[in-house]
């Protein structure tokens, strides 16, 4: 007996010592990318395999610790890097060393109407997720503004689609050059926030793809995206974080994307759909995605134990599994394990003016009447400030993409700071909104209690302003619920908190009134015609008030253009005329809300232009210090053939007395179609900058592609033979300059 277990010992120590020497410890480094995936895939166990398929804390999956595989950690959000949370728990980890640079919001990036500052940002937003050792940015964020209610349009690009797709391109490619990828969310149509992981979209073809897919697909083709998430809610009643025709025949088969698909948190509903519908990394499951959700239950998430028994029990194969693994891997081998990857920066002076930069650009003038802006300091004696929005924080709140930041400037701060000794500044209240300053354990530190009666606060607010040179009311929403914020859609279309009235009695009080309102979404304005200046600031992030006051006192003249519609009322928009918005509970034991997006591709402007509606302000609206005139658009042929390409030259002028930059839209039109279309699309744009007196030519190119609708009987895009106009604007209702032509 002893014998036998001598020489048992002996032959398992020569296994050992074999098995060292055939296996080298570590992965091949010198192979190419592709080749370390197989030679990686190849020494996995089964069990390491289903393991980085899914989270092993709140945002982390785990690497091949055997292998020197890395840790894959994500990070929200788009608009700045999440402080640490608990391993297993939403609230704060309370890091000291986790403070960051809160860039705008992607709104306002989308409001400069710039991809070389979306390059910038997402260079600045990236360099802080590498320097925070982050694998995958959560962010950017593309679905299409389809409603004005929607609690997350603060984190998208507005309600075109060729805009949205122009602006996320460079964005992805700033932040993957720093070796972190970035997550293109949420596909697909997360367009809502009521019922988001219940609502199933019911949508045509010709929609999906001409409307709610394209930003995605520029995401994936020209931005090269290494990541993106599935939505909550559904499609064909399947859950976009495993639904077969989005994530396999669209996104993989269509587009040839080669990275990885992330669930939302909590967005995985289903072990066999999440095996074969294309889902790669699951996280969040048994959570609301936000704030609670059960702990430790990561070996019961859908791709883990109960995926493993599948496989162990030859209920499922292994080719999935394996198709999953490789496509982490080159996750790994684009990011953690890349040798070559930088190594980032964290809240450096870069950044923040970076983040100045993109907010003075994307802050839109939208009404000027009297030239009251921009603000003469040298005839100012006294500005008084009025408003809570000119002194909250708003880099806290409105879901995963708060933030805790090193500082952020307000309003109010920025305008004293800018204003100096040249004129006293005053400040009243004017309107209680949200006195809470936290959000999941991130305090602003301000209390904002005020126990004042409406009454008395507009009293003082009158007070204040009526012998003021200048007054500025700071409103708007502010990322609480229900007023631009993650699973809470607003309730109206209008200000909350009595503001309409501040407003009108402050109108009375003082004729050089500005509004500055501070929203991601469209409000209604009853006071429109009362209110001389309005200007449309967004979540400017840290420097919020560096940049409003910059762009008030005329330092930086204002060139954002508006990413989405501002409507005349709800009744004005297609979603809430015909759309079902926020859609129908099915009544059928499920919990599913079905909603048909009825007004089809009649998004925005489209659908002002199709129902002759007259937008409170239009689609691309922006005014200036300056002044700018067009002169005729001219095209270099009236005839073109399929595989020609058209240019369009028009002539700008800055006919006014100081540097401006202008967007110079291009639209087409498609006189006769087979199918119906849109009176114009969106199908180019051009900010360019000129000093007084200045003119310059600004050439667009026009090729099929930009003709073409997609017929969802050929499943494919078609440009029909036939007349066209091309249409030179300021914004989509500020037609310049029309020129025709003839596809053949
Ligand atoms: C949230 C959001 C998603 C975010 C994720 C992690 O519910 O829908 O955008 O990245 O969960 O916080």
């Amino acid at each position: 007996m002893k014998k036998i277990i001598l020489s048992g010992i002996l032959l398992l120590a020569l296994g050992c010592m074999t098995q060292a020497q055939t296996v080298p410890v570590y992965l091949d480094e010198t192979k190419p990318v592709e080749e370390r995936i197989e030679d990686a895939l190849g020494r996995m166990t089964l069990e390491e395999k289903v393991a980085i398929t899914h989270a092993q804390s709140k945002f982390c999956s785990p690497g091949v610790a055997r292998l020197g595989i890395p840790e894959f950690w994500m990070t929200d959000g788009p608009h700045g890097i999440r402080p640490e949370v608990l391993w297993d728990e939403w609230d704060q980890a309370g890091w000291t060393n986790d403070s960051c640079v809160a860039f705008p919001t992607l709104t306002c990036l989308a409001a400069t109407w710039d991809p070389k500052v979306a390059l910038l940002y997402g260079k600045s937003i990236g360099e802080e997720a590498r320097y925070r050792n982050k694998t995958v940015l959560l962010g950017p964020g593309v679905n299409i503004y389809r409603s004005p209610l929607n609690g997350r349009n603060f984190e998208y690009m507005g309600e075109d689609p060729y805009l949205s797709g122009k602006m996320v391109v460079p964005y992805i490619q700033g932040v993957q050059q720093n070796g972190v990828a970035a997550c293109v969310k949420h596909f697909a149509l997360n367009n809502q926030e009521v019922n988001r992981h219940t609502t199933n979209v019911i949508i045509d073809d010709r929609t999906l793809y001409e409307i709610y897919l394209p930003a995605f697909k520029a995401a994936v083709q020209e931005g090269k995206a290494w990541s993106i998430m599935g939505s909550y809610n559904l499609y064909k009643d399947q859950h976009c974080c495993h639904n077969q025709y989005l994530l396999n025949d669209i996104l993989r088969e269509e587009w040839g994307f080669d990275g990885v698909v992330i669930s939302d948190w909590g967005g995985v509903h289903d072990t066999q759909q999440a095996i074969t519908n294309g889902l790669d990394m699951e996280f969040g499951s048994w959570t609301n995605g936000l704030s609670n959700g059960a702990s430790n239950a990561y070996d019961n998430y859908y791709l883990a134990d109960p995926y493993l028994k599948l496989i162990k029990e030859g209920k499922v194969g292994t080719k999935e599994l394996d198709d999953k693994v490789r496509r982490i891997l080159r996750l790994a081998y684009r990011t953690n394990m890349d040798r070559n990857r930088p190594y980032g920066a964290l809240c450096s002076e870069a950044h923040f003016a970076a983040a100045r930069h993109i907010g003075e650009e994307g802050i839109v003038l939208l009404q000027n009447n009297n030239n009251v802006l921009p603000i003469d300091l040298n005839k100012a004696k006294k500005i008084a400030v009025i408003g809570e929005n000119a002194i909250k924080m708003m880099t806290v709140g409105g879901g995963s993409s708060s933030l805790k930041v090193k500082y952020e400037i307000s309003p109010l701060d920025g305008i004293k700071k800018r204003v100096g000794d040249k004129a006293e500044v005053v400040y009243a209240r004017g309107y209680v909104g949200d006195p809470s300053g936290e959000y999941n354990g991130v305090k602003s530190g301000q209390d904002l209690e005020d126990s004042r009666s409406p009454e008395e606060l507009i009293a003082e607010a009158v007070a204040v302003a009526k012998d003021a040179d200048y007054v500025i009311f700071i409103g708007g929403l502010n990322k609480s619920a229900h007023q631009d914020c993650e699973d809470a859609d607003r309730k109206e279309i209008g200000l909350s908190y009595g503001q309409d009235k501040v407003i009108a009695s402050l109108a009375q009080a003082n004729k050089n009134l500005i509004v500055v309102n501070i929203s991601g979404n469209a409000i209604t304005m009853p006071w429109v015609k009362e209110v001389p200046t309005i200007v449309q600031a967004w979540y400017l992030g840290t420097e919020a008030g560096s940049a409003i006051a910059s762009v008030l006192v005329g330092d930086v003249n204002p060139s954002g253009k508006l990413p989405f519609t501002f409507p005349a009322s709800l009744q004005d928009v297609g979603a809430h005329k015909l759309g079902e918005y926020p859609g129908t509970p099915r009544n059928d034991g499920s919990n599913i809300v079905d909603e048909k997006y009825n007004e089809g591709i009649f998004v925005g402007y489209r659908w002002a232009d199709k129902e002759k509606t007259k937008p409170l302000f239009p689609f691309g609206h922006g005014l200036s210090y300056t002044t700018f005139t067009y002169g005729k658009a001219v095209a270099d042929k009236k005839v073109m053939g399929a595989d020609d390409v058209l240019t369009v030259t028009v002539p700008v002028t800055n006919s006014g007395s100081r540097e401006g930059s202008e967007v110079v839209q291009l639209y087409i039109s498609d006189l006769k179609s087979s199918l119906p279309r849109s009176i114009k699309e969106l199908k180019g744009f051009c900010k360019v900058k000129l000093a007084p007196g200045e003119t310059k030519e600004v050439t667009f190119t026009i090729a099929k592609e930009a003709l073409s609708f997609f017929d969802d009987t050929l499943h494919e895009w078609v440009a029909e033979p036939g007349k066209f106009e091309a249409i030179i604007a300021a914004s989509a209702t500020d037609i310049k300059s029309k020129v025709s032509f003839e596809l053949k």
